[in-house]
């Protein structure tokens, strides 16, 4: 029997650890899955806050129930640490951590290298490192594959190197890890087979690929379709309204078309850790080989226009009503950049009200999923959800409306508010119109 069989016996009889590497909205899910169907699982994280609330049975994200955490600490198959040193514990190393962009939106993959290094520094024989992170086509070979290998192991032999990555939908009910298909490569064969076999007794469907270059590009693909799309009817929006048609009611109905159409949605402008940043790390590897990625590039420019043509509408709204924007009194409605999480990161929220500060208006905001807002290096502002009730609403200028939470009061809003500026037609959707609902 071949060193790749016995290890599949070992992965099929769960004699086989699993490690994930960075907690967060990717790792943690995936953590519980394995968990749950059986395997030990260690999860790594530098950030020591983390891996003590876990190790105390509290989950940090919203969709994933703190139960579930703690009842695979009672079964004894799961731990969290912040020593790396212990990675060669694990039999599998999954590698989760952040692929932001850097100030001049370049790839940031510090993250990344650093836990290539971390790795190598403990890699032993017949260990399986999987990368999970978003990243350019090539990263697997060119960024950890040079690391892993500088001890002298051979990969498909002594240790084995893939590509998976991760398709998490935070929010959506409908899908979770287990039953969203997982896309795999593999750096050889064998890196491939044994790969596959581990994510099959998790997930339902594995669908392999021929190489790490492929299943990183599926997903650069998956995300510059969203982010152009998001772009295009953001853009149809625009005309459309000049036209004094509603976009909204254009998509409704072309979505009765039963082939050939996805519907997209207009938005405030793009936000999350997927869209706004991963089209353009291709953008980046594609200047090595001298291809511009002009769509991407449109889009982008298209899409972070968004938050000031919002404001613009704000203003032209408070301007019919004899009102500048300086000194107005205005509420934004949701800082979390996508309905029904709490996940703030890059929202279009914060850099609305950063810009609503700058130009004068007094600025608070409510949000059911983000109690107080989180002061990141981009955005300063330190205030807590309003609590929404008639007096409350009443007392602002305008309310404006940039995500969609299906927890939000929109009846009592909607009698309350002056004025509402929507930029996700929330109010008209449920049936709230008049002429103090203005989209945007
Ligand atoms: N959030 C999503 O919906 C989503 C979906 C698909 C893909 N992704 C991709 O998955 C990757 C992770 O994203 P996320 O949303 O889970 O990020 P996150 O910020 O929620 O979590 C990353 C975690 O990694 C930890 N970390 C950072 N450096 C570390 C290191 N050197 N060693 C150990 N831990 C470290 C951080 O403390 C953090 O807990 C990114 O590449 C992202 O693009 C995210």
């Amino acid at each position: 029997m071949s060193e790749v069989e016995r290890l599949k016996e070992r992965v099929l009889r769960r004699e086989y650890t699993v490690g994930v590497i960075g907690l967060g909205y990717v790792g943690l899910p995936l953590v519980l899955r394995f968990g749950e169907v059986g395997f030990p699982v260690i999860g790594f994280d530098i950030d020591r806050a983390k891996v003590d609330q876990l190790n105390a049975g509290t989950s940090y994200i919203q969709h994933v129930a703190g139960p579930r955490v703690q009842a695979l600490i009672a079964a004894k198959r799961f731990e969290a640490t912040a020593d790396l040193r212990r990675l060669g514990e694990a039999d599998a190393v999954i590698i989760c951590v952040p692929t932001p962009l850097t100030q001049h939106r370049d790839p940031d993959l510090r993250y990344v290298e650093k836990t290539a290094d971390a790795v190598a520094a403990t890699l032993r024989r017949n260990q399986l490192v999987c990368l999970e992170s978003t990243t350019y086509p090539g990263t697997t070979d060119e960024i950890v594959l040079p690391r892993l290998r500088a001890g002298g192991l051979r990969v498909g032999e002594d240790f084995f190197l893939a590509f998976s990555p991760e398709r998490e939908d935070p929010g959506n009910t409908q899908f979770e890890t287990a039953t969203i298909p997982k896309v795999v490569g593999g750096t050889t064969p064998a890196c491939l087979d044994l790969a596959t076999t581990l994510y099959g007794e998790a997930i339902k469907k594995v669908v392999p690929v021929a190489s790490t270059r492929v299943a990183e590009a599926t997903k650069i693909l998956e995300n510059v379709y969203r982010a152009v799309n998001i772009a295009l009817v953001n853009e149809l929006k625009i005309a459309f309204e000049r036209m004094d048609i509603n976009v909204w009611d254009v998509i409704e109905a072309a979505k009765t078309k039963p082939f050939g159409f996805q519907p997209f949605y207009p938005g405030p402008g793009l936000g999350g850790h997927c869209i706004p940043i991963d089209p353009f790390y291709l953008t980046w590897k594609a200047r090595e080989y001298g291809v511009a990625t002009r769509f991407i590039e449109l889009a982008g420019e298209i899409n972070s226009g968004m938050p000031a043509y919002v404001i613009h509408k704000l203003m032209d709204a408070l301007n019919d009503r004899g009102k500048a924007l300086k000194g107005a009194r205005i509420l934004v409605l949701g800082a979390a950049y996508k309905k029904d999480t709490d996940d703030s990161r890059e929202s279009p929220g914060l850099e609305i009200m950063d810009e609503l500060v700058h130009k004068g208006a007094a600025v608070d905001y409510s949000d059911p999923h983000l109690p107080r807002l989180p002061v990141v290096r981009r955005h300063q502002i330190d205030r807590a959800s309003v609590v929404l009730t008639e007096e409350s609403v009443k007392r602002y200028d305008a309310v404006l409306l940039v995500t969609d939470h299906s927890r939000f009061p929109y009846e009592l809003i909607h009698r309350s508010a002056t004025l509402i500026v929507d930029s996700r037609n929330a109010f008209r959707a449920r049936g709230f119109d008049g002429p103090h609902v203005i989209p945007a």
